[in-house]
């Protein structure tokens, strides 16, 4: 099972994508959001992303353990496509990678050509080279690790793992952390195109919730936050969400989404994604306050909910890559017509732009007709 985002808008960006590469246009490209985690420190952040993306690799803990931005580039590759150099003999029994497959792998920016096929060693790589270049005393650095993912299963698109708010030094940190800090997450999260996940723990006070607070500096009118409440399962007993969800707090436009992801017992013991899911599933589903409303709560609820804003994304710069393709072809038949070409030949450049003409009106269909259980304001 694979909770990351849908098979339904990785067809629809592969489709585009494919209609691009068949017109050689380098003039039309979907620019695809970027998902950022914005939240205190060990708001679960890191666990947040991993559960979104399906897949165990990112370091995760108490205290500040993402202390670089990691950017996280997430590339479909159709499994058909060969192998480049061959398909290596993967070693799954001794790196205990039992997920270990030849189609998904990752490479660093800063180790070229270096193929990783085991997750648990693109998480040793990620602390190696925090260390090397922060020290082990919980030091931090705006210099980001960049990581790429190849995989039949994911959407192109790019995430991004921040180290999270905080406002004592401790170790080697800086006087001055809480700037810093800020400043790094500034960076990222005000770009328009920029979707935040603004995470807070549920057994914290929202009304204290550093990523909120900072999230609305950059988007007043709350229309790229998602709010995510974390650790719902420790809440105290007889207390729990539903005020926020309802929006009676702090209300946000896209709302809220609360999940269950794993515990540092879980992590201590190598708990599976696929069984944290499951737990998390039945956790809203026998909750006296959430069984009403279960389908709304939970990790695979969140990426549905990513997956509609991007359609929605796709869909407003849809009419602007036709108009950007259309142009291309007319100067292209004028420049022919200019140097005497054949009359002819312009046909092949009105088919492909009746394809794509056909390809963005059953787009339309899709999206305006199949989404309407998946409101954004439950
Ligand atoms: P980050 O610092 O915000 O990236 O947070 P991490 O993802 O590293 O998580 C911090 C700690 O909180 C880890 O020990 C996680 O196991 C724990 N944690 C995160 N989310 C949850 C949750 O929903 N429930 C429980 N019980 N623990 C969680
Ligand atoms: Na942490
Ligand atoms: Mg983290």
């Amino acid at each position: 099972a694979n909770s990351g985002l849908g098979t339904e808008i990785v067809n629809v960006v592969n489709k585009l994508q494919d209609v691009f590469t068949a017109i050689g246009s380098s003039a039309a490209q979907i620019d695809l959001p970027q998902i950022c985690v914005l939240g205190s420190q060990s708001s679960g952040k890191s666990s947040v992303l991993e559960n979104i993306v399906g897949r165990d690799f990112l370091p995760r803990g108490t205290g500040i353990v993402t202390r670089r931005p990691l950017v996280l580039q997430l590339i479909n590759r159709p499994a058909s496509a060969p192998a480049a150099n061959g398909s290596p003999k993967l070693d799954k029994s001794a790196d205990g990678d039992k997920n270990a497959n030849e189609h998904e792998w990752g490479e660093f920016l800063h180790l070229p050509g270096q193929k990783f096929y085991d997750f648990n060693k693109i998480r040793e790589e990620i602390v190696r080279d925090t260390e090397a270049k922060t020290g082990r005393n919980a030091g931090i650095s705006p210099q980001p690790i960049n990581l790429r993912i190849f995989s039949p299963n994911v959407l192109t698109l790019t995430l991004v793992d921040l180290p999270g708010l905080t406002k004592v030094p401790v170790g080697d940190q800086p006087k001055d952390i809480e700037k810093q800090i800020r400043d790094m997450l500034l960076k990222y999260i005000t770009k328009p195109a920029c979707i935040i996940l603004a995470v807070t723990a549920a057994n914290t006070d929202l009304a204290n919730s550093d990523g909120l607070k900072l999230a609305r500096e950059v988007d007043p009118e709350g229309q790229r936050t998602i709010g995510v409440l974390t650790k719902v399962d420790l809440m105290d007993q007889g207390t729990d969400v539903v005020d926020i969800l309802a929006g009676r707090i702090i209300p946000l436009r896209l709302g809220y989404v609360p999940v269950v992801n794993r515990g540092q017992r879980d992590i201590d013991s190598n708990k599976a994604i696929s069984a944290a899911l499951e737990h998390e599933r039945q956790f809203f589903e026998n909750h006296a306050s959430y069984k009403g409303k279960s389908q709304y709560c939970g990790t695979p609820f969140l990426a549905r909910k990513l997956n509609m804003i991007l359609m929605h994304h796709i869909r407003a710069t849809l009419p602007d890559i036709k108009a950007r393709i259309s142009q291309q072809l007319q100067r292209f038949t004028a420049e022919l017509q200019s140097l005497g070409g054949p009359h002819g030949d312009t046909s092949a450049s009105s088919v492909v732009l009746s394809v794509i003409t056909d390809f963005c009106a059953d787009f339309r269909t899709t999206i305006d007709g199949g989404t309407n259980d998946l409101s954004l304001n439950e």
